[in-house]
């Protein structure tokens, strides 16, 4: 580990646990928070992913998307991703966000299929917003996709943070190319306890650019709920995991080089129970092993 990749990692740590007051949940609250490795800024790391649940818009989805951003920053999340294409919903959140909260409150993540300015220009008006906080080129699959445009537009202070996205291992060697070269603010890649192969591929190199992380499809799309289906957690696990979520969003958040998690979900529990990996404290590397095991034999 080079001196500089150790210095990171300290700083991770030391950025991991962050107290937060005012959340009506005793004093003695800490909160998951990892910083931005090129920035430093600290983002909660349970956020809410927005693929497929929000795809239709109308009245009725919009509340509920409305009742789950409320849920969010009522216990102290802050980050949602969404994308050009999942379906209508950069529109749902355009008006879920304002009855919600004031705009300021969340960190916006979205993505863009190219540096194409019209498509930027949709996706704004549509999240009825003139800057989001990270713009990623999503699912990057050549070795030479450039983040030059999304550059200048961070530049312009039409973005915050810029981030490529992939979640196709086969996409992985075009991924780790434009890591390398563009060395983006974020990347955000497919992570759950059944799908580890990141751990080895783009997490270390991931660390090395100092680009944060953030894990798409921690559930692998529901997988994993269907896999212990009618199961009790694990004994040894209650003392850091109150449900199966948790159980499965900890693991990620148990690897330091993980800057936030991003569960997509329909349901304001959920999502409740999801920010709740944010408390309480973390497996640790024995733990983790014995959790790979234990989703291994199921
Ligand atoms: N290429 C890319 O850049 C890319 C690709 C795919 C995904 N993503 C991002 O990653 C995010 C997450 O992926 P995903 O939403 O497809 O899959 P996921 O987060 O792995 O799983 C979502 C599933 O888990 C369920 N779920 C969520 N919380 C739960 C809980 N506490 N208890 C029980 N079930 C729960 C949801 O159902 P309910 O609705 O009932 O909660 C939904 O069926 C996406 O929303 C998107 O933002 C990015």
């Amino acid at each position: 580990m080079t001196s500089m990749t150790r210095r990171h990692f300290s700083a991770l740590a030391a950025a991991a646990l962050w107290p937060l007051s005012g959340l009506g949940q005793g004093k003695d609250d800490t909160l998951v928070m990892r910083a931005i490795p090129s920035s430093g800024e600290r983002l909660p790391a349970v956020g809410l992913g927005t693929a497929v649940v929000f795809n239709n818009d109308d009245a009725k989805i919009r509340e509920t998307a409305a009742q789950i951003l409320r849920t969010l920053l009522d216990k102290g999340g802050r980050l949602v991703d969404t994308a050009s294409t999942y379906g209508d919903a950069e529109l749902v959140l355009g008006h879920a966000m304002p009855a919600a909260a004031s705009r300021d409150k969340f960190f916006v993540a979205t993505k863009l299929e190219s540096p194409d300015s019209a498509e930027l220009e949709r996706s704004l008006t549509r999240l009825a917003t003139r800057r989001v906080d990270l713009l990623q080129l999503h699912n990057v699959r050549h070795p030479e996709q450039s983040l030059a445009q999304f550059r200048t537009w961070k530049t312009q202070g039409v973005c915050r943070y810029v981030g490529i996205t992939s979640t196709s291992e086969r996409a992985y060697g075009a991924v780790e190319s434009v890591l390398r070269r563009e060395k983006p603010d974020f990347v955000q890649i497919d992570y759950s306890l059944d799908n580890r192969e990141v751990e080895e591929r783009i997490l270390p190199l991931a660390a090395e650019v100092r680009a944060g992380v953030l894990t798409a499809l921690p559930f692998g799309r529901g997988r994993l709920f269907r896999a212990v289906r009618g199961k009790s957690l694990p004994e040894w696990s209650t003392d850091f995991a109150e449900s199966w979520a948790q159980f499965f969003l900890k693991y990620l958040l148990g690897d330091e080089r993980v800057t936030a998690v991003i569960p997509g979900t329909s349901d304001p529990a959920h999502m409740a129970d999801n920010l709740g990996a944010m408390r309480g404290r973390l497996p640790d590397a024995a733990e983790r092993k014995r959790m790979v095991a234990f989703v291994r034999g199921l």
